[in-house]
């Protein structure tokens, strides 16, 4: 297979990255993409590879040109966004057409007790985060991923849902990483009082044990996989328009390499496909300021530790 470009949205620490690596050939590109900065330093750190390239962005206003990628995956992240139309949308605009996409969501708590039963039990203490809580299930049912994904324009959807078996040695090794505040339902736990957390602890070990085996938790667990393969050429938005988007288009290719060869300490790569987050116009990127600027909006998105943040909060007012 020829080198893939990837897209990893709401990479996380870069548990589907890793995955993604192998596949993306000697010269391809996986950009993992995150609202949150902290969680790619991580997933920069755990991958530990010069094809991975860290963005901080938002998946409902991606920073990319249109048709840039030949996949794009997104695990456990699209039940977050307050858009999930939108996110997936997004998706579409990056893909190149015909290129799909594949989404991986948390079914009903009941079918997902691993983090069904801390859900319940941290929505009965604390019920004005319920709302929050219960976004980790938002997209449960099947019949509403299948017509988020065609309402994007998404071609030849399928969702199934998948049931996989997890295994952990041991109760304390399952609780760990909620105790270490991974994942937004943990975050929520530690919101609480010591006291709270401890009977929150028991409540969940006990409904928990049901689901032991020789010592070790078994617990079966249901996911969705939605996919969808994005518009081909016949359906090509540019085809028709008399306004020559299509060679404006082509041609920014052409203006950023120029732009990246003149400041080789920035990933030219990644500088070919990046735009603003706000209007998808090219950027320029400021090598003194350490800032990628979009003039048609009005700010500088800065870069951090080599990350480009391409978060309209963090960007700077260019007139400011
Ligand atoms: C449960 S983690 C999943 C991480 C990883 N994909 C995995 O499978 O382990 C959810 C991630 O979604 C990110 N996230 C939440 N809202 C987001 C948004 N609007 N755009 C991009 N990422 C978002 C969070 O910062 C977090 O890293």
């Amino acid at each position: 297979m020829p080198d893939q470009r990837v897209l990893d949205v709401s990479t996380g620490i870069g548990e589907a990255a890793l995955a993604a690596l192998p596949i993306i050939g000697a010269s391809g590109m996986l950009v993992g993409a995150d609202i949150a900065p902290a969680m790619l330093e991580g997933a920069r750190e755990r991958l530990n590879n010069p094809h991975f390239h860290p963005v901080a962005a938002d998946g409902q206003a991606l920073p990319f040109k249109n048709g840039s990628f030949d996949a794009v995956v997104c695990q456990l992240g699209l039940q977050f966004f307050p858009d999930p139309a939108r996110g997936l949308a997004e998706f579409q605009r990056v893909l190149r057409p015909g290129a799909s996409a594949a989404v991986c969501v948390i079914s009903t708590p009941d079918r997902a007790p691993m983090w069904g039963l801390l859900a319940e039990a941290l929505g009965r203490r604390i019920p004005e985060q319920r709302q929050v809580i219960n976004l980790s299930f938002a997209l449960a049912d099947p019949r509403r991923l299948r017509s988020l994904f065609i309402e994007a324009g998404f071609q030849d959807v399928h969702v199934e849902q998948v049931e996989r078996e997890d295994t952990t040695e041991s109760f304390d090794e399952y609780w760990e990483p909620i105790e270490s505040g991974t994942g937004s339902i943990p975050q929520i736990y530690l919101s609480l009082g010591e006291a709270e957390r401890r009977a929150v602890r028991e409540e969940v070990k006990t409904q928990l044990s049901r689901f032991v085996s020789n010592g070790r938790l078994v617990m079966r667990v249901e996911m969705l996989i939605g996919r969808g393969s994005a518009r081909r050429p016949d359906n090509d938005p540019y085809v028709g328009r008399s306004d020559g988007l299509r060679d404006v288009v082509q041609n920014e290719t052409l203006e950023l390499a120029k732009i990246g060869d003149q400041n080789a300490s920035f990933d030219s790569q990644l500088l070919e496909i990046l735009r603003c987050p706000v209007t998808n116009a090219l950027l320029e990127y400021d090598s003194v300021a350490g800032e990628l600027i979009s003039r048609p909006a009005d700010l500088a998105f800065p870069i951090r530790d080599s990350i480009p943040i391409m978060l309209t909060d963090a960007a700077r007012k260019l007139g400011g």
